[in-house]
């Protein structure tokens, strides 16, 4: 089966073909991704209307960039796979419609696929993964625990209540005047400084659950740089650097621990083959997948971290998860929807 994947639920547009042969691993034969960044700088945030224009306007070179890459064309595809949500509607809208015109002109079947869906299912794209499987999910959007018993089947233990922690990394990047997207500005600038200068918040750790919170951390390193600078009356490097490092250790910890106990949860589940895996932009950071390896060695676990450019947003995962999908359930037909909500 070979699926051409499209993208285009938040501020990346992106295409892919994936191919699964009886018996194998699937394979990435393109992964073409476009982001949006600068398009948005100077806002300080993704703009909904510009980034669904900018999708409408990149969706078909994606296409034909992923189809080159490969050296294939349309003849060669089987079907097409598109993020019907959850979402930025305009931008989900726009990968739809695109999803839609070529099923439609191919007369070759359509599947909607749930980006969180696509981001759980990536460790068995990349790795010899099998159910059921552990997934952190931690990026600039989403903070979840999904036990993952099969390609449509999920169980959320529990993930933040307020901010994702790659959304709390970007606000405190901003705090403490760093670039953005804050996470990789933070970690770098965290080398350098000591993480126990400032006393942060462990936020929830109290409560014997899985569910976090980011948005009482960013506060409290709002409130620390405040003090520095009127002690100061500014905030050096190192202010910085120890701030980052603070904050960084604090995320770590958080996650580190909730993470110990979904695996209690999940060792219920899977006696034989265990195995955490973590997705999303957050991910990349090594101090985090270090604290989360540490955790999953205590219980005999294995750590499955899948390579950065399919841990953030990609249409290789949109693909596969409907490959894998596809032998539970049949395509959707033209009456596909875009779903701005959509909880797996
Ligand atoms: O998965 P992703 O590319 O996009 C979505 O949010 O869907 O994740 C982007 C987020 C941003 O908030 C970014 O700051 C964060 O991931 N991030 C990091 C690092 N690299 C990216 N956070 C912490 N440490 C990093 N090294
Ligand atoms: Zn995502």
């Amino acid at each position: 089966m070979l699926l051409l994947g499209l993208e285009s639920s938040c501020d990346d547009t992106a295409a892919a073909l994936v191919r699964q042969l009886p018996g194998q691993r699937a394979l990435v034969l393109s992964s073409v991704v476009v982001g949006q960044t600068e398009l948005h700088a100077s806002f300080g945030g993704v703009v909904p209307e510009i980034a669904a224009r900018a999708h409408a306007e990149k969706l078909d070179l994606c296409v034909e960039k992923a189809l080159a890459e490969a050296a294939l064309t349309l003849a060669d595809v089987d079907g097409f796979a598109v993020t019907a949500g959850p979402g930025l509607i305009g931008g989900v809208l726009s990968g739809v419609m695109c999803a839609k015109g070529l099923s439609a002109a191919t007369g070759k079947p359509l599947y909607g696929v749930n980006h969180l869906a696509g981001h759980a299912l990536t460790p068995r794209l990349t790795d010899d993964v099998s159910y059921p499987y552990l997934m952190l999910l931690v990026s600039g959007g989403h903070c979840q625990f999904l036990l993952v018993h099969g390609p449509d089947r999920f169980e959320r233990l529990g993930g933040t209540i307020d901010d994702a922690p790659g959304e709390a990394f970007d606000k405190v990047a901003r705090l403490i005047s760093l670039p953005q997207p804050g996470g990789p500005a933070i970690e770098q600038a965290a080398k350098a400084g000591d993480p126990k200068r400032f006393a942060l918040p462990r936020p929830l750790l109290d409560r014997p659950d899985c569910d976090m919170s980011f948005s009482g951390l960013k506060t409290a390193v709002l409130r620390t740089r405040d003090k520095v600078i009127d002690e100061k009356g500014g905030l050096s490097v190192q202010d910085q650097a120890d701030l980052a490092a603070g904050f960084q250790a604090a995320v770590t910890d958080v996650l580190a621990e909730k993470t110990r106990r979904a695996l209690r949860k999940y060792l219920d589940h899977a006696p034989d083959v265990r195995t955490l895996c973590v997705a999303g932009g957050v991910a990349a950071n090594k101090a985090i997948g270090r604290g989360l390896e540490t955790v999953a060695a205590d219980v005999d676990c294995a750590f499955i971290a899948p390579p950065l450019s399919l841990c953030t947003d990609n249409a290789a995962m949109i693909a596969f998860a409907a490959i894998e999908q596809s032998q539970l359930r049949a395509p959707d037909d033209l009456t596909l929807s875009a779903r701005p909500r959509w909880p797996l």
